[in-house]
């Protein structure tokens, strides 16, 4: 009999992993399925990524292993990018490292730069790789509810002083998946001092600083002065340009920090595949003309997701950013009940705040990932699912 190891069984299970079951059982049954489950928007990715990925698999060069150095040429995009993008210069051959996708590189990070029972400061509810990665890592994730009086802000200042001695790195997302909540410069100031005061490494994944809406822009990590002493960011081409599958991103920072992980990767992995760097690269070179209409529909769908959610009863302020809909639940109601009766009686996929870690119980979340009129008939069902809840046929624990 093989023994899995401790840190595999210490990975949280997910808690409704039979959602794709009961999908494909109603898919199977003709139930129009409404998916606003995973983050995967339904735009097909931009034709110029097409187009070079195409040439790109013509060229047998592109097919041997990238390495970590992988395509100059991406990593100069990459960095003239950011540059554009925000002001901040990065070298492209020190400076950066492309990643097969970032969630990748988020999970190797801990490798890196920490220690078994070091602690790593884990936002909740939040993007699982940060505390599948520490705790793969074999460090003692200290996991910190994100609250909405908080405006779902990570506060370092409330930590524990044993926690900010003993942390080694935080991990933080803003734009927030899932609560799509946002920063200042402001709070991003105090953050950084407090990291510099306590020599934490601050992990900024910065995957949905694209999807803006009402003027809000997002910022990066490294404007904030002396963020660089302490800060890696981490940014992906998944969803500014609807490539979730080609597993693409890239990482800026200091050299000492970037070269770590490049010596992590070096031992599990050999790169993204060089033809997606060189389709990457192309994107990364006309972000601002392909990632507007992407923008713009996602504002599009959120206003429709709003509008339809307070007409079902719900109530949610719209976000200004992310492609996501965090909303609250009637108090008492297990998000995961909701999410599978949704499911079950009228196929509309959503995901229970629960499966972002125990925090994220009293909400569910809704992805951006259909046009306005699907994402109204979903939202509608939710509507027929929240009223069955208020005529009591769905159990509380209040
Ligand atoms: C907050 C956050 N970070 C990172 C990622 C991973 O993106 P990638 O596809 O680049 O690995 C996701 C994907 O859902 C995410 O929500």
């Amino acid at each position: 009999m093989i023994q899995l190891s401790q840190r595999l069984q210490a990975l949280p299970g997910y808690p409704l992993a039979e959602i794709p079951t009961i999908k494909r059982r109603l898919l199977e049954a003709g139930v129009d399925v409404i998916d606003l489950g995973a983050g995967d928007n339904d735009t097909p990715p931009p034709s110029i990524a097409v187009t070079t990925m195409a040439e790109a698999l013509r060229d047998p060069a592109l097919s041997k292993y990238g390495f970590q150095q992988g395509l100059p040429a991406f990593r100069q995009a990459a960095v003239r990018w950011v540059e554009r993008r925000f002001g901040m210069r990065f070298d492209p051959v020190t400076e950066t490292l492309p990643l097969i996708g970032s969630k990748e590189g988020l999970s190797h990070l801990p490798f890196a730069v920490c220690n078994q029972g070091d602690v790593t400061i884990v936002p909740e509810p939040g993007y699982q790789a940060y505390l599948g990665g520490s705790i793969l890592a074999g460090t003692e994730p200290y996991i910190t509810p994100l609250r909405p009086e908080n405006g779902f802000l990570v506060d370092l200042e409330q930590l524990p002083a044993e926690v900010l001695r003993r942390a080694k790195l935080v991990f933080l997302n803003y734009p927030n998946n899932p609560t799509a909540a946002v920063v200042t410069p402001e709070y991003l100031e105090r953050t950084v001092e407090i990291c510099r005061r306590h020599h934490i490494l601050l992990a900024y994944d910065n995957a949905y600083c694209d999807h803006t809406f009402d003027g809000y822009r997002a910022p990066s990590i490294s404007e904030i002065p002396g963020a660089r002493e302490v800060a890696l960011e981490f940014f992906s081409l998944s969803k500014s340009f609807s490539m979730t599958g080609w597993r693409i991103g890239f990482v800026v920072g200091r050299p000492e920090l970037i070269g770590a992980l490049t010596r992590v990767k070096t031992y599990v992995d050999t790169g993204p595949f060089l033809a997606v760097q060189k389709a990457g690269a192309a994107v990364l070179d006309h972000a601002e003309e392909l990632v507007a209409p992407i923008r713009a529909e996602l504002e599009r769908r959120r206003d429709a997701g709003v509008s339809a959610l307070r007409d079902a009863g719900f109530t949610i302020e719209p976000p200004k950013a992310a492609m996501y809909l965090w909303v609250a639940l009637p108090a008492g109601l297990p998000s995961g009940t909701f999410a599978k009766r949704a499911l079950e009686e009228t196929g509309a996929v959503v995901l229970p705040g629960s499966a972002f870690g125990p925090a994220g119980e009293g909400f569910f979340r809704i992805a951006l990932t259909v046009g306005a009129e699907r994402l109204r008939i979903a939202v509608e069902r939710l509507g027929r699912t929240l009223d069955a809840v208020r005529r009591g046929e769905l159990a509380t624990t209040a």
